[in-house]
């Protein structure tokens, strides 16, 4: 395994395996590696034959009063993970070399980054689909995976990518969750033994509307009543979003079916977490 931190060593090394006939898989990732990224390595490692994983804690899509700078880093660690998932080439580029001065020029995806995180963080996907289109120019993967617990973060990659003609195929990856449902996330580490538990309410919530939704319930105005007396009951929990959207184009619904997603954003005080689900998914 080898890391490169320039961009010019990632672009010939990424042009010398595709002229040697090698197909390259991208995991990009902010590091902080958790099973959840090594879900995504180990389906990686299957498709391409040259595996990338890329660490770089994007400035561009934290904003003001966020948490980049006390966003959970350690290389260290995350090299062995990286080792033990089969990986060939770990790309670490400083900041300085992907936004140099004068930087000017971002992607923005229009409708798909309105709602949910869109509303909550503003800019915060211009800073995700610009980074992404510079990792995907600088490593030219056939195929790119990103997990499914960003919903809407996956859903406007695919359209950029769609949108732009970008030669690369795009794999989401299921949400991995501890045996008690917490979904896995960098920023699990923020929280309390109490935090952790009371975070426990946002996996309780989708799955207590799954069960409605299983015997019968199709209102969302019902479903989402459920979903919020489960998070409110949480004392530490605040709300940011409980949402009920079509599980493609991100409207809103008012009459559920298989493919309703239910995303949710809710800080466990200060830690703010996503979940979601697909109410027809097992
Ligand atoms: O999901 C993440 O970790 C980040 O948003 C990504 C896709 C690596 C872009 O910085």
């Amino acid at each position: 395994m080898q890391t490169v931190e320039s961009v010019a060593d990632m672009q010939n090394l990424s042009r010398a395996a595709h002229r040697s006939g090698r197909t390259i898989a991208l995991v990009p990732t902010m590091g902080y590696l958790h099973d959840g990224h090594a879900s995504l390595l180990r389906g990686g490692r299957r498709r391409g034959d040259l595996l990338v994983l890329s660490i770089f804690v994007n400035p561009t899509q934290f904003g003001v009063g966020e948490d980049f700078e006390s966003y959970p880093r350690d290389l260290a660690r995350d090299r062995a993970v990286a080792e033990s998932a089969g990986v060939d080439v770990i790309f670490a580029p400083r900041a300085g070399d992907m936004y140099p001065a004068g930087f000017q020029t971002y992607v923005d995806v229009e409708r798909l980054t309105l709602p949910l995180c869109g509303a909550s963080r503003p800019g915060h996907f211009r800073g995700v689909t610009t980074v992404v289109s510079k990792l995907l120019n600088i490593v030219q993967p056939d195929v790119a995976l990103f997990g499914a617990k960003d919903y809407q973060q996956l859903a406007v990659i695919r359209r950029m990518v769609a949108d732009l003609n970008m030669p690369v195929e795009v794999v989401g990856m299921p949400i991995v969750r501890e045996a008690d449902g917490l979904a896995l996330s960098s920023r699990n580490a923020y929280l309390s033994p109490e935090q952790r538990q009371a975070a426990l309410c946002l996996s309780h919530s989708l799955r207590t509307a799954k069960e409605l939704y299983k015997a019968g319930e199709r209102t969302v105005a019902t479903l989402r009543e459920q979903v919020t007396t489960t998070i409110a009951a949480e004392a530490s929990a605040t709300i940011d979003y409980i949402e009920f959207r079509h599980g493609d184009s991100l409207e809103e619904v008012a009459v559920a079916n298989g493919h309703t997603l239910i995303a949710l954003a809710v800080k466990i005080g200060t830690t703010r977490l996503i979940d979601n689900c697909l109410l027809g998914e097992e």
